[in-house]
């Protein structure tokens, strides 16, 4: 037997970590989880008013990180206090280096992540629908394997919203455009 229930369940929701700085070059970063690729170097983000969507229509840049099993408890923070007036990156106890390659920061403690170019911020009146054009991965050398990024190292969440719960992606179950050849 099947039941029914109202509210939508998505899943797996990835825990994006959206870094940008403010007017002063301060830090800030917040977790997000109404996002995903939807073109080859396309992200898009659902997102209310924030201090991030002020920073990022100064800036117009920012980083994605990916949430991992090592930094839980930093990227629920993240996502639970705002940046405005206070440094949540010292208090995420979390280490931002400058991007290289865009004006927005990474952190140390995220090995994976997207340096992006805001491509359009459409705002609805309630919030905002970003679009968040990849220029560049950057990852650390320590989730690397055979020069690839192996998200068996990564360890990244996902959010669980039917459980209000983050749960770890790893284990790898088959191979994609592949496996279903067995029924071709
Ligand atoms: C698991 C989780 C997922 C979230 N997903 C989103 C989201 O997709 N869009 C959004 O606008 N806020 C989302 N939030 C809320 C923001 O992260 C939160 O309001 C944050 O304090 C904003 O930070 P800022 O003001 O420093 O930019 C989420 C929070 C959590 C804990």
């Amino acid at each position: 037997m099947r039941k029914n229930f109202r509210n939508m369940i998505v899943t797996p929701l990835p825990v994006l970590i959206l870094g940008t700085y403010d007017e002063n070059g301060i830090p800030n970063a917040m977790n997000a989880a109404w996002g995903g690729q939807i073109d080859s170097d396309m992200v898009i983000v659902s997102l209310s008013r924030h201090k991030t969507t002020e920073n990022l229509q100064l800036k117009k840049q920012l980083t994605i990180s990916f949430a991992t099993r090592k930094t839980v408890t930093a990227a629920d923070y993240l996502g639970i206090e705002s940046g405005r007036g206070i440094n949540k990156i010292e208090k995420a106890g979390l280490h931002a280096v400058k991007s290289s390659k865009v004006d927005a920061p990474l952190f140390e403690e995220f090995p994976l992540a997207l340096e992006c170019e805001v491509a359009k911020l459409e705002d609805d009146n309630e919030g905002y629908l970003l679009y968040a054009r990849c220029i560049n991965v950057s990852a650390d050398e320590s989730i690397l394997t055979d020069g690839r990024v192996d998200l068996s190292k990564l360890e990244p969440i996902a959010f669980d919203s039917a459980a209000n719960a983050y749960r770890v992606l790893g284990e790898k179950v088959g191979n994609a455009f592949s496996d279903g050849a067995a029924l071709k």
